[in-house]
Order: structure tokens, then C-alpha cells, then sequence
């Protein structure tokens, strides 16, 4: 492994430079990326093409320099690896033909098996190979909550109700299907650990729509479930996006890492969680200022995170219409932070 600062730091090491990765690094920022699209019907033919997914992976890596890849694919293979399809509508972002509203529709999806995701295998065992060390390949998956709700809502929502009525008026119901796709969702990191993936990240990205008590209900429980599962076999990221008002619960999960949105102050994360590696945090708004804005608010997040046990990255997903000029930008200021 020639670059592993991110394994390095994700074990709570303090290394010679402050590894830096993005979420969503690997998407419509990128001109190849856009490039790639043209080429083919949709998103979901990229993402199932091992040959081009890697060709994704990768390009971040070239164009951004980054200190990780994360393989290009989405958390919605989940479901549909369940058997429940979606289709990815041009600027509308996914939609489920059929949605789960009963304990019958819960009966019948399956547990998810390799013959369900093995594009992803394949995806990952070629990228692993093209890339030859040179960064570590991170996996991921969505956290059972926030695959829920997609799996209940059919699609994004805004306040995600058909979701959350679920959890109140049908609880026993709710639990069944998060049973079932926590199931699913450690076979189906553990085949992405066994093709090559290094360390693994689980976005909770609705987990902040939920209360104290359904988060630690609802979401929190199933994700220390694959913590369980997974955290001996590789670093697990967990990333509880807008959920930090279950700080305390949060801490206790068998996690190496816990990524930070920008919601919480990185001193204040450090004091939350105290034996944890951290990783984010800066809005990713930020990138839109001009260079010297970036690289003061960089090195003030950084300051303040400390450098042991430290991977930069945003608090969310880089949004497409940000300059790749700032965010290589953002990535060098990282770069050029001294390590004491
Ligand atoms: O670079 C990377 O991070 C790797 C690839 C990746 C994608 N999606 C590719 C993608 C990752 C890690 C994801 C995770 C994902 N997918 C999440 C969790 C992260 C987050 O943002 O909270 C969620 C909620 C999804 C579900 C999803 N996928 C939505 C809601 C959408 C539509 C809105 C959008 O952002 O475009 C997607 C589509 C999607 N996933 C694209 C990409 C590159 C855009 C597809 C395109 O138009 O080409």
C-alpha cells in the first residue's frame, strides 16, 4: 500500500499528513464523469457496469488527488437487490415503482445474496486491482433507516411521513423490514470486504428527521448491528448525518470512525467522542467562496479537530454545481496543513 493514511488515521494514528477524501467525490463535479454519462442509458447502467464503475471510482482519485476511492455505486442496491426495483429520473433523483406498506410486501422481499450485487463485487476486485495500492478503496452502504425510508417513500421526501407513520401507528412492522435490511446489508458489506474493500462507510443520511427516542428506536440499534459484524473485519465509518442529539449513543457503537456533519463543532465533537477517530466536517457551502475563504475555514476545522485520528472531508456530499477548481483547492489546503 503506497498511500494508507487514511487506514492509518482511521485506527486512531497520528500520521505525517492529514488524509482528505470527499463524499460524492465521484460525480457530477467531474467533467469525465459527466463524459461517461453521455455514453450510456442511465445512471444505473454505470453502476452496474464493473468496467465503467471503476473507470468512476477512479477518476476522483486522478483528477482531485485524494487520499481514497470510494467505489461508484448507491445505496438503493440494496433494495433493489431485495427485490424491490427503483429507476434514477433524470434531476429527480430515484423513484420506486412499488413501495413497502404491508407485512405481506415485507414477506416478500428476500434477504439479498452475491448473485443480487455481484456487478459491485466485480466493480470492486477490478478497481482493487487497477488501482495497485496507491489509495485504499473504501465500501459503503446506507444505514437500514435511511434504506427504510427510501424503501416506504418510493422516493426523497421532505418530511419523509409515510416513513415515520410507519414507525408510530405500525412499530412491530417497521422493526421486520429494518430487521431485513440490516440482514441484507451485512452480506452484503462483508462481499464488498472479501473483493478488496479496506474500510467501510454507513451514511445515515436521514437519521436528523428523527427523534432522540425513534433514533435510538429505529436507526440507531440496526447500525450497531453491522458495527458488530463488520468493525473486526475492516474500519467502519459511521456517518449519522443530523442525528448528533443521540451524541451519547452515538459514542458507544463498535465503530473506528464517526463522520461529523456541520452541525456539531469539531472541538466539541473530540469531547463527545473521546476514543474515536473523527472525519468531516466543513459545510460543504464553503466551497463556493473564494480560494482564501476555503483555505481559512480548512485549517480552522483542522485546528480545531486536532490532528491524531483526523480524515478531512466534508460534512455531506460535495453538490454538483461546486467548482472542481475549489474542491481541488479544498483537497491541497488539507495537503499543506503542517503536522506537529
Ligand atoms: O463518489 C461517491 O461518493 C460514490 C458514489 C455514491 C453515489 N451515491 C453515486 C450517485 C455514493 C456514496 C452515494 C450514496 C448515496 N446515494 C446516498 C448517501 C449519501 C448522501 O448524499 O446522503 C444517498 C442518500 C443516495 C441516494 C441517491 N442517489 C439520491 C437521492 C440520488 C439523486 C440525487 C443526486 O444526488 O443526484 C442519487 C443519484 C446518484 N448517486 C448520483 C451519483 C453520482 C447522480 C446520478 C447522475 O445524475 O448521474
Amino acid at each position: 500500500m503506497k498511500n494508507d493514511l487514511l487506514l492509518r488515521a482511521a485506527r486512531g494514528e497520528k500520521t505525517e499528513r492529514i488524509p482528505v477524501w470527499l463524499m460524492r467525490q465521484a460525480g457530477r463535479i467531474l467533467p469525465g464523469y459527466r463524459k461517461l454519462r453521455e455514453k450510456v442509458k442511465d445512471f444505473k447502467e454505470l453502476v452496474k457496469t464493473p468496467t465503467l464503475a471503476c473507470e468512476a471510482t477512479l477518476e476522483p482519485v486522478q483528477a482531485l488527488d485524494v487520499d481514497a476511492a470510494i467505489i461508484f455505486s448507491d445505496i438503493l442496491v440494496v433494495p433493489e437487490a431485495m427485490g424491490l426495483d427503483y429507476e434514477m429520473l433524470e434531476s429527480k433523483g430515484p423513484m420506486f415503482e412499488k413501495t413497502i406498506q404491508s407485512k405481506k410486501d415485507i414477506d416478500g422481499l428476500r434477504i439479498g445474496s452475491i448473485e443480487n450485487w455481484n456487478y459491485v463485487v466485480e466493480a470492486i476486485k477490478l478497481t482493487k486491482s487497477e488501482l495497485n495500492g496507491k489509495v485504499p478503496l473504501i465500501g459503503f452502504a446506507g444505514s437500514p433507516w435511511t434504506i427504510f425510508a427510501y424503501m416506504t417513500e418510493g422516493k426523497g421526501s421532505k418530511t419523509f411521513s409515510i416513513a415515520k407513520r410507519m414507525l408510530y401507528s405500525e412499530p412491530e412492522m417497521a422493526h421486520a423490514l429494518l430487521d431485513k435490511i440490516t440482514q441484507t446489508t451485512i452480506k452484503y458489506l462483508k462481499d464488498q470486504v472479501n473483493a478488496g474493500a479496506q474500510i467501510v462507510q454507513l451514511f445515515d443520511s436521514w437519521g436528523g428527521i428523527l427523534s432522540p427516542e425513534s433514533y435510538e428506536e429505529f436507526s440507531l440499534p440496526y447500525i450497531a448491528k453491522i458495527c458488530d459484524e463488520l468493525n473486526g473485519l475492516v474500519p467502519v465509518i459511521a456517518f449519522p448525518k443530523g442525528a448528533f442529539f443521540s451524541a451519547k449513543e452515538i459514542a458507544k457503537l463498535n465503530c473506528s470512525v464517526i463522520g461529523i456533519d456541520w452541525t456539531v463543532n469539531p472541538s466539541e465533537a473530540r469531547t463527545l467522542f473521546g476514543g474515536k477517530s473523527l472525519q468531516g466536517n466543513l459545510d460543504p457551502c464553503v466551497l463556493y467562496a473564494e480560494p482564501s475563504v476555503i483555505r481559512s475555514k480548512t485549517h480552522n476545522m483542522i485546528e480545531q479537530f486536532g490532528t491524531k485520528g483526523y480524515i478531512a472531508n466534508l460534512g455531506h456530499g460535495v453538490y454538483p454545481d461546486i467548482p472542481v477548481d475549489n474542491v481541488r483547492h479544498f483537497v491541497e489546503c488539507v495537503k499543506q496543513y503542517p503536522v506537529k
